[in-house]
């Protein structure tokens, strides 16, 4: 089995670089289905998703826009949790038809906090298309509506997705060794 090495973790191949193109293809192929004469506007949340919204966005065949945001999330001193912050949206969302690209949904959290921002824009319309869903983790209910692949409660790296900061450069998602799972 074909393992790497991310900082001091082991890490076993799990979704290969042919197996991410023809999901991409799939996505795409869903996404025309319903956007076609629409003119959607993409937002892509970064870090995670730059190299799958990059991918995706080069099999879109009609006309679309992307963009790209990046949410941080703070540990706050109070019990209520994180603060989520948007940086960079600075598009007007009405009349817009909206599809969100996500890198991976795990506890879901991130979304949750972030929807109310994007609704409160009134966009015409509001979709959610994840690459990974760990549905065994997800506490905060987020709808995702074009999906690529549901996986088991694992930590994974590659394709766009860090260990502390690095592993985002592997072509293919690698999945934490199993000697080495905490
Ligand atoms: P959430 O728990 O759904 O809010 O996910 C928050 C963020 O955690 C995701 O956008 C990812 O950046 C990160 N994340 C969750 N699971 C993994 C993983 O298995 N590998 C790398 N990053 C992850
Ligand atoms: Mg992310």
């Amino acid at each position: 089995m074909h393992t790497v090495n991310v900082n001091d973790k082991t890490f076993t191949s799990y979704i290969t670089a042919a197996e991410l193109k023809i999901t991409n293809e799939r996505l795409a192929a869903e996404l025309a289905l319903d956007y076609t004469d629409k003119k959607p506007l993409f937002i892509a949340i970064l870090n995670g998703s730059f190299m799958f919204a990059a991918d995706l966005f080069k099999q879109i065949n009609f006309p679309a826009e992307i963009c790209f945001i990046k949410l941080a999330s703070y540990k706050g001193t109070k019990s209520t949790g994180n603060v989520i912050t948007s940086i960079g949206l600075d598009i007007d969302l009405h009349e817009r038809h909206v599809v969100l690209l996500e890198d991976i949904i795990d506890t879901g959290k991130t979304l949750y906090s972030f929807l109310p921002q994007l609704i409160h824009q009134q966009p015409l319309s509001l979709k959610i298309c994840v690459l990974l869903h760990k549905p065994e983790c997800t506490v905060f209910p987020v709808t995702i509506d074009y999906l690529g692949f549901s996986i088991p409660d694992r930590f994974v790296v590659g394709y766009g997705l860090d260990y502390d900061g690095f592993g985002r450069n592997l072509p293919e998602i690698y999945q934490l060794s199993e000697e080495t799972k905490t």
